[in-house]
């Protein structure tokens, strides 16, 4: 389940031009199953109208601290009780700059000093000109407000309204979204250092032709944003895919096999967990040509013959750290038939404690999987589900794992 469904998020507008963008991500909340409290400044007003987020949240919009709405009067004591989160976005540096100093001198200050800061997380992404980004007075604010509790997401790089380019933008609304996802998702992995790899492999022919299979990657990368959302340190090494890199995930782009071993070699010491998802070519072409080979018109077929592919999971389960537990690995197995059997033969073969089973032929490409997870145990089913919602499982179990380690 999405850790923002039913989930009660107070969207907070300071006055910015990124204000057209909290459209966007409002309308990414509610179809994240969030419901939406817009409470708006008079300088974002100037912006967006309270109109155009009326009808995105479904809800009023509210802008003042006389709104006599609330049968009490208070609203600002009652929207910080209500809310899951309190996010501002996009967060002016003068808006920072009044919640660094407590100041409650409009709604919009004054409930986020009045919520319960032990239970109600303020998220922060600010949104600014590259000098006021840059300026010693918001670096300080900044430091304050996370000293004093409050996540402060970073921003973007890019040309901006003014004109100019760098540091300062709000950052995308997709990317605001992950961030949430991970301040309220219990962070079952702290400080776990996870360690992916993903898609498939290219196995050159030469220089325009190669050898691949249909892994779309899917899994591994909802795997990798998964384990980031429960507060891992994620590294995705991935295969050739057109994926967007997971946000606060570290990604290394591999194209063979053996580019694959070595960057996996490269990282794995660092890591707590290997989650060996990619589907690793077997075999490549025991010679690659310098050149592209050519049709000669003879109707003769070039003779290609294969070397076998280092087995990644299997060189990574045999290391000692491996061995003595302080590394957890974990395969997957794409079956076409008969899953249990070879998923528990292939768990044994590759010397891993869990093994996660599927077939491959029903998930290639599409969002949603069924796995069976086999261990020394038994066996776990994890029901036909949208790879997302399926990673958040085996996240779980994996730390429920981890735990019993300890
Ligand atoms: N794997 C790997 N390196 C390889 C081959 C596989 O790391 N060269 C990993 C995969 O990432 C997966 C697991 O091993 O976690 C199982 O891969 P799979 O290809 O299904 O198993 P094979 O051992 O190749 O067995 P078979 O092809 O006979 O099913």
């Amino acid at each position: 389940m999405d850790v923002l469904h039913e989930k009660h998020i107070v969207l907070g507008l300071s006055g910015g031009v990124a204000c057209y963008k909290a459209a966007e991500l409002c309308r990414l909340l509610v179809k994240a199953g969030a419901s939406v409290q817009v409470v708006m400044t008079e300088a974002a007003e100037h912006f967006i109208t309270p109109v155009t987020m009326q009808a995105l949240s479904g809800r009023p919009v509210y802008g003042s601290q006389w709104d006599v709405r609330a049968p009490n009067a208070m609203a600002h004591i009652n929207l910080g009780r209500e809310a899951d989160a309190v996010l501002i976005a996009p967060a002016s540096a003068d808006f920072m700059a009044r919640l660094a100093q407590g100041r409650a001198d409009e709604l919009l200050s004054l409930l986020c000093l009045a919520r319960p800061a032990a239970r109600v997380p303020l998220v922060i992404a600010p949104a600014m000109n590259r000098e006021m980004w840059a300026h010693p007075a918001t670096q300080r604010n900044v430091a304050q407000l996370r000293a004093d509790g409050a996540q402060v997401l970073g921003v973007g790089c890019g040309e901006q309204a003014c004109g100019e380019t760098g540091d300062g933008r709000m950052l995308e609304p997709p990317e605001i979204l992950a961030d949430l996802r991970a301040v309220l998702t219990p962070p079952l992995l702290r400080a776990r250092r996870v360690l992916v790899t993903a898609g498939p492999t290219w196995e050159a022919i030469d220089p325009v032709r190669g050898l691949t299979n249909r892994s779309s990657g899917k899994m591994g990368f909802a795997i990798a944003e998964a384990a980031r959302e429960a507060g891992a340190e994620v590294v995705l090494v991935a295969g050739p895919v057109a994926l967007p890199t997971p946000r606060g995930v570290r990604r290394v782009d591999v194209l063979s096999a053996a580019d694959m071993l070595a960057a996996v070699r490269a990282e794995v010491d660092a890591a707590d967990v290997f989650i060996a998802t990619a589907a690793v070519a077997d075999w490549r072409p025991a010679q690659v040509a310098a050149e592209k080979i050519k049709k000669d018109g003879s109707g003769d077929t070039p003779a290609l013959t294969f070397t076998e592919n280092p087995d990644i999971l299997a060189t990574v389960a045999a290391l000692p750290r491996a061995r003595s537990g302080e590394l957890f690995c974990v395969g997957f197995a794409a079956e076409s038939h008969d899953l249990l059997r070879h998923a528990q033969a292939k768990r044994l073969r590759k010397n891993v404690p869990l093994l996660v089973g599927n077939i491959g032929p029903d998930t290639f490409g599409r969002d949603d999987n069924a796995l069976l997870l086999v261990d020394a145990q038994g066996t776990t089913e994890l029901p036909r589900a949208p790879k997302a919602e399926l990673a958040r499982a085996l996240v779980a179990d994996l730390a429920r794992r981890l735990g019993a380690v300890d």
